[in-house]
């Protein structure tokens, strides 16, 4: 249970750093399971690279795709112009979204349970729904940049209630990609919405179409104003969706594997436009565990 000086921290710099809140052997267990889901992938259909400074260049096919799935994504760099591997393939991944949290009873397990539908009770969420859930690798050497964003232009909802749960896999430091978060920056006059990323799907029926729409003109902060969060494996960091946070390039020879999870109230009106949607085949739900619903199958 978080004290009351935790939720104060909370309230007042948008983040808590949560050390020791995974164990060792659910590191070593979520790490494993993610190198298995790599070796496994085939590059094709489902392939897309994905940039995380150019988000045009995503394939929105292959975004959606992964909505109520786990596929692979290929670091913007990994690839030659003729879309050769330029690395090997267990070096080249940028992610695996965007539903492990519900298909693979691995990160199933990682994603539910008590401690968890504790914390979000005591951040104020009444009816947690996880929508998504993604294994960054941040790859050395060519993990790229994620550039200044807010959470919630992903997972809009009426009013405002996504946070982010960022578990570190592995140690994250200042030379391979730590997160860095503007203290504060979720509230004030600073705190507006910046961007929304929407799904527009054409009423004639063909194919939708992911748009970053600017709303305000705010603009993002100075690396002055910026706070890196350094932490070790185990860490879980929590931070709300109108947070700015962004993390440089990873240059150096390790990797930094992190494991997220992005989690609204079902008391909120979730946007129609928001591009992650579920079906009735796998329905949104809680961070309590349900070992009756895992293992889920692929469809
Ligand atoms: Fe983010």
């Amino acid at each position: 249970m978080l004290s009351p000086t935790q939720i104060e921290t909370w309230h007042r710099d948008g983040f808590l750093v949560l050390p020791g809140f995974k164990h060792a052997d659910e590191l070593a267990a979520a790490c494993r399971r993610a190198h298995e889901i790599v070796a496994a992938f085939e590059p094709g259909a489902h392939s897309s690279r994905f940039s995380t400074r150019d988000r045009s260049q995503l394939s929105d096919a292959a975004l959606l795709a992964s909505a109520e799935a786990v596929h692979c994504f290929f670091e913007e760099e990994a690839l030659d112009d003729a879309g050769r591997l330029r690395v090997p393939k267990a070096l080249s991944i940028n992610k695996i979204g965007h539903a492990l949290h519900d298909r693979d009873p691995v990160f199933d397990a990682f994603s539910h349970g008590p401690a968890l539908a504790e914390l979000a009770a005591d951040l104020g969420l009444e009816q947690p729904q996880v929508w998504q859930s993604q294994v960054i690798f941040k790859q050395p050497h060519i993990g790229g940049e994620v550039g200044w964003h807010q959470d919630a232009s992903f997972f809009v909802t009426t009013p405002q209630t996504v946070i982010t749960l960022w578990f570190a896999l592995e140690d994250a430091t200042l030379d391979n990609g730590c997160l860095w978060v503007q203290p504060g920056g979720h509230r004030g006059p600073g705190s507006v919405l910046r961007e929304q990323y929407a799904c527009e799907r054409p009423a004639d029926g063909s194919a939708p179409r992911l748009v970053m729409r600017a709303l305000d003109s705010t603009p993002w902060p100075t690396t002055d104003e910026a706070r890196p969060l350094p932490v070790a494996a185990g860490t879980l960091v929590v931070f709300p969706g109108l947070l700015p946070h962004y993390s440089p390039p990873n240059r150096s020879p390790k990797s930094r594997l992190a494991y997220t999870l992005h989690v609204t109230d079902g008391t909120a009106v979730y946007a129609a436009e928001n591009w992650l949607q579920r079906s009735a085949r796998l329905p949104v739900r809680g961070l309590a565990y349900l070992p009756a619903l895992t293992p889920r199958a692929m469809p």
